[in-house]
C-alpha cells in the first residue's frame, strides 16, 4: 500500500481528484465506485471544477454507489443518493444509464442487493474504488464483526455507524444498511482510501498497523495489491 501524507484535507483532497482524472485519462468509460461522506467531498468539489474545465473528459464515466442507508426515502437529506445527486452526478452530469444505486427502500432488500450484483457483474469490476473509513474501521456498510460477507448485502448498521453525521440528523431513521461487499470492493482495480481529521487517529493508527482482522473491515486492504491511502497529518500518527 502506498501511503501518501498530506498537511491539509484540501491538499488530500486535490491529490485524490488529480489521481481520479489521471485513471479518467486513461478509460473514459471508468467505473467510478463512489464512497459518500466527509472524507470524499472535497475532491469532489474539486472534480466538478475540471468538469466545467474539460466536460467532454467526463461523457463516458460511470459511477456505482457503494452502500446506503435502508428503510429510508432516497431522497430524504442525509441518504447516500441526495449526497451524491448533490456532489457527483449532477456536477458531474451523470445520466441514469451511466450510474447505477441501490435504491434505500426495496421492498425486498435481499432481491436489491441481488440486482446490484448483477449490474456490478455486467459492468465491473470496479476500475477505481473511492472509500472512506469509519471511526470504527468499517469500509462502506462492511462493518466489524466476526464474519464479513464477500457481496452485496443488507448489513446491521453498528451504533457508530447510526451515529454518523448523515445519519444522525434524520427524522426517520435508517433500520439496516445496504452495501457492496469485501470481494466486490476487493475486486476493484485500484482502491483511494482518504483519511483525515483528528477523530480518524486511532482507527488509522490500528489500519496502518498491518494487523488484518474483521474487526477492522479496512484492514483488507492491506491483502490488495493497488491501494493508495491518502491521509493528513492530523490523523497520521508516525
Ligand atoms: P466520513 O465517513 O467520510 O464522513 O468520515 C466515513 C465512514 O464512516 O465510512
Amino acid at each position: 500500500m502506498r501511503i501518501d501524507i498530506f498537511n491539509t484535507y484540501d491538499e488530500l483532497s486535490l491529490k485524490a481528484k488529480e489521481l481520479i482524472v489521471q485513471e479518467i485519462r486513461k478509460d473514459k468509460n471508468l467505473l467510478l465506485c463512489t464512497a459518500t461522506g466527509g472524507s470524499p467531498t472535497k475532491t469532489y468539489e474539486l472534480l466538478g471544477e475540471t468538469y466545467q474545465k474539460e466536460p467532454e473528459l467526463f461523457s463516458g464515466l460511470r459511477i456505482i454507489k457503494l452502500d446506503e442507508w435502508g428503510g429510508i426515502a432516497l431522497d430524504q437529506p442525509g441518504s447516500c443518493e441526495s449526497y451524491l445527486q448533490k456532489h457527483v452526478l449532477q456536477p458531474l452530469q451523470i445520466p441514469e444509464e451511466r450510474y447505477t444505486g441501490f435504491n434505500s427502500n426495496p421492498e425486498n432488500p435481499n432481491a436489491e442487493c441481488k440486482r446490484i450484483q448483477e449490474r456490478l457483474r455486467k459492468e465491473g469490476p470496479i476500475d477505481l474504488c473511492i472509500l472512506g473509513i469509519g471511526m470504527n474501521g468499517h469500509i462502506a456498510f462492511n462493518e466489524p464483526a466476526e464474519f464479513l460477507e464477500p457481496f452485496c448485502h443488507q448489513a446491521e448498521l453498528s451504533e457508530m455507524s447510526l451515529q454518523h453525521k448523515m445519519a444522525s440528523g434524520m427524522q426517520v431513521k435508517p433500520t439496516y444498511g445496504l452495501t457492496l461487499g469485501m470481494a466486490d470492493i476487493l475486486h476493484s482495480k485500484m482502491i483511494i482510501i482518504l483519511i483525515h481529521g483528528t477523530h480518524k487517529k486511532e482507527i488509522a493508527k490500528k489500519f496502518l498497523s498491518k494487523k488484518i482482522s474483521s474487526s477492522v473491515p479496512a484492514s483488507f486492504l492491506w491483502l490488495h495489491p493497488n491501494v493508495i491511502c491518502l491521509i493528513d497529518s492530523n490523523a497520521y500518527e508516525s
